[in-house]
């Protein structure tokens, strides 16, 4: 199955229907639950990085409704971290809908904090993190905007950066397809899953983009995880 690159997610045309995009937003946790594996992520890589001194400090590119960014935040305070939690996304529609949830769950905003930037905003301020993530935002990008996100998270992350994506395979097209059937027209959570399943790479594809000093993984049938440690870029 060839990717493709051409096919638009309607949650990314700026006149979409917003109710259908709320939904969207709002149905992501149960989507991600079941299929995005950050809870394996975050007890593998992320919590043996954020150190025990001082304040450790996440940042979530690319973070939509939030609901990674929130996750995150709650795991590394449920395991006794002192940390700030900042989730950035250029798109004004995901931005208000993660400070609503946001607000919703009553978390500081000094210490879980959403803005709509892109990472290449935040590398321009001098900023950086000790963790650096994104989940589902690879597929998104052009080759252009994909070499300017690793680049940036090479500025931004102290420690590790974490990327994590579908990986294309046929037989992911028909389990998400029967598994979202339920969501069907509720939202666009099954028709541009469906569109971010041809539109990912498979592990070879985005071994080949990634930047040297980034090792790119295949665990489970259907997540690439690409993973850049500064420590091996510094020794
Ligand atoms: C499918 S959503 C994933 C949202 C969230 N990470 C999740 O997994 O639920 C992809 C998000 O990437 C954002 N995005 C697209 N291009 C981006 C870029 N160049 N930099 C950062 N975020 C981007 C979009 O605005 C969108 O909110």
């Amino acid at each position: 199955m060839q990717r493709a690159i051409n096919a638009v997610e309607e949650m990314d045309r700026p006149d979409c229907d917003p109710a259908l995009l709320e939904r969207t937003y709002a149905q992501f946790p149960l989507v991600n639950r079941f299929v995005s594996g950050w809870r394996q992520v975050y007890v593998a890589l992320i919590r043996p990085a954020l150190p025990r001194h001082r304040t450790g400090t996440i940042l979530d590119i690319g973070c939509g409704g939030g609901d990674i960014t929130r996750n995150l935040f709650r795991w590394a305070r449920a395991d006794g971290f002192e940390v700030r939690v900042v989730g950035i996304d250029p798109d004004p529609r995901a931005h208000d809908f993660a400070v609503r949830a946001a607000a919703k769950a009553g978390t500081d905003p000094t210490l879980l904090e959403f803005r709509r930037a892109s990472s290449s905003d935040l590398v321009a301020l001098g900023q950086r993190f000790d963790v650096v993530i994104s989940n589902h935002v690879l597929h998104h990008l052009g080759p252009v905007e994909l070499a300017g996100v690793f680049a940036d998270s090479e500025r931004l992350a102290r420690t590790v950066a974490i990327h994590s994506d579908i990986r294309r395979r046929r037989s992911a097209l028909l389990f998400f397809g029967l598994a979202t059937l339920p969501l069907g027209g509720s939202s666009y959570v099954r028709r541009d899953g469906l569109t971010s399943i041809r539109r990912s790479f498979t592990t070879d594809e985005l071994s080949r983009v990634v930047r040297p000093g980034w090792h790119v993984h295949a665990p489970g049938l259907y997540r690439n995880l690409a993973v850049w440690h500064a420590q091996e870029a510094t020794s």
